[in-house]
């Protein structure tokens, strides 16, 4: 079987999630999400409207979304899990910036290494869609009423861009010298605080580095592996490039343990997680 299913109803959750982004007001729900954040009542609404979707797909067996605490079965005999982010970067709505969703398809078990394909839509002053499947990282833009595609998405050997999350007051002392040493050489700085526009930017100006380290805040870094680190570092490593933990492990290596465990991770092309593996000596 085929996942045409799944990315259509992808497809069509976006824009029903870009309808509500555009239309609906931004107040605080009275809840916090699994991970303590608190939630907007549009990462309520974009996660309703996501297993809507899903739910009319028989081939889908589970969801776990980043707003809820637990999977869910949605069809006993069905093959797919998925796992979501509805809006990554919500907090960003109210001042205008870019947003976004994340999935990761797997085949059966929610484990890096059954992951088949992944998927990310940005909603910024476009509406965009990017799928990693079977090799290639496909790109498209909605104009005119439909998806159009775009030239397949690489990254290059080495970029110019230098995302580095977290707090810098909190960054061991290896990584503040390493994100230094980039902009040294000529990086420029590109953050957002947006995980899927600041590594969607990254992969469409051909490669960079996004990096979110453990701190001594946060050993264990902030970004989920399931709802935002497995599908990008898929993306990340169909396009050519490499996306490692701070051990040097490749993400979709490590397992997890709990749907809502985190990892620090690096996100690149292959010059810039080379200087990583030199920075942190693995
Ligand atoms: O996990 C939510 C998120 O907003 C990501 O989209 C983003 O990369 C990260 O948090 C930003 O965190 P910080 O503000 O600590 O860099």
């Amino acid at each position: 079987m085929t996942l045409k299913p799944i990315f259509d109803a992808i497809e069509k959750s976006a824009h029903r999630i870009r309808d509500a982004i555009t239309n609906e007001d931004l107040c605080y729900s009275e809840q916090c999400n699994a991970t303590g954040d608190m939630q907007l009542k549009l990462d309520i609404q974009s996660d309703l409207i996501i297993a809507e979707e899903f739910s009319k797909i028989s081939a889908i067996k589970a969801i776990a979304s980043e707003e809820k605490e637990e999977a869910e079965i949605l069809h006993e005999n069905g093959k797919y899990m998925i796992a979501y982010d509805p809006l990554d970067g919500s907090s960003l709505i109210d001042v205008n910036l870019s947003v976004g969703s994340i999935f990761g398809i797997y085949d059966g078990e929610f484990q890096a290494k059954k992951m088949l394909a992944s998927v990310y839509v940005v909603y910024g002053p476009r509406l965009e869609m990017v799928t990693a499947y079977k090799g290639s990282v496909r790109h498209f833009i909605f104009r005119h009423g439909k998806f159009m595609e775009q030239e397949t998405i690489k990254l290059k050997e080495k970029g110019k861009l230098n995302a580095p999350g977290g707090t810098q007051q909190h960054w061991p002392k290896h990584h503040k010298q390493m994100v230094d040493s980039l902009f040294n050489e000529g990086y420029r700085l590109r953050y957002s605080g947006g995980m899927v526009p600041d590594l969607h930017q990254i992969l469409l100006k051909g490669g960079g580095l996004f990096s979110y380290p453990g701190t001594t805040d946060k050993p264990e870094g902030k970004l989920r592996k399931l709802f935002e680190v497995f599908p990008f570092a898929f993306v990340y490593e169909t396009a050519g490039g490499e996306a490692i933990d701070n051990k040097g492990h490749r993400l979709l290596e490590l397992p997890c343990d709990d749907p809502h465990e985190t990892t620090p991770c690096f996100f690149g092309s292959k010059y810039e997680i080379s200087k990583v593996k030199e920075a942190y000596g693995v």
